[in-house]
């Protein structure tokens, strides 16, 4: 099973498991978008579009996600809000190059199995002085997380990876600096980081 068809069977549970969790967390994480004068976002994976009831009205937004019983949760979501879905893969972003003036990488960057491309393209996409807002789960470098690593052969292939170590993803993508990071859920494992790119 590969991770299109598993979210597939996934999408009609998702929300009564991650909703509650993560709401406070996901204002969190783009509150800074408030702020920000009128621009484009990208919402990479968006899901069932949890991300939806956080998004200030003032940006234009595009979500993408691989699995279409997921997009079709967001769409409904979406409704009254200026947000366009797309079908597509965060590996291979089938958008200009600086198109975006931010970035929400929430649960996906440790869900795909190649982060550091995940990244990269979320750089490539984003302008230079734009924003990325990651929320997710990432070991710290050096962590031995015996049991998460063990049960990462299997999780990685229908929901997440448990292996991802943040600093490792970040290093192969030169063009961002990171601007905060922070404890988010589950004593540090979930983390909230915003990352820039360089001017
Ligand atoms: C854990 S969910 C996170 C959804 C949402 N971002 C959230 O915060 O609730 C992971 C999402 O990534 C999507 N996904 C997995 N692999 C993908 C890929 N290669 N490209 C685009 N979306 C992908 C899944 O379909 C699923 O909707």
């Amino acid at each position: 099973m590969n991770l299109k068809h598993s979210y597939a069977l996934i999408a009609p549970f998702y929300d009564a498991f991650l909703t509650a969790t993560t709401h406070a967390v996901r204002g969190r994480s783009l509150a800074a978008l408030s702020g920000q004068p009128p621009g484009d976002v990208l919402i990479a994976g968006i899901g069932t579009g949890l991300d939806i009831p956080h998004l200030p009205p003032q940006h234009r937004y595009v979500g993408i996600d691989l699995t279409r019983a997921m997009l079709a949760k967001a769409r409904r979501r979406a409704i009254g809000l200026p947000v366009r879905l797309v079908q597509g893969d965060v590996h291979r972003l089938p958008f200009a190059g600086e198109r975006f003036d931010a970035v929400v990488l929430h649960l996906i960057l440790a869900v795909v199995p190649d982060p550091k491309a995940c990244l990269a393209e979320a750089a490539r996409v984003l302008r230079p002085g734009g924003c990325i807002f990651v929320f997710d789960k990432f070991l710290k470098p050096g962590e031995r997380a015996l049991w998460k690593r063990a049960l990462n052969p299997l999780t990685r292939r229908f929901a997440t990876r448990l292996d991802v170590v943040f600093e490792e993803v970040l290093a192969a993508t030169p063009d961002l600096t990171r601007h905060h990071d922070e404890p988010a859920m589950a004593d540090g494992w979930f983390r909230l980081i915003q990352l820039g790119k360089r001017a």
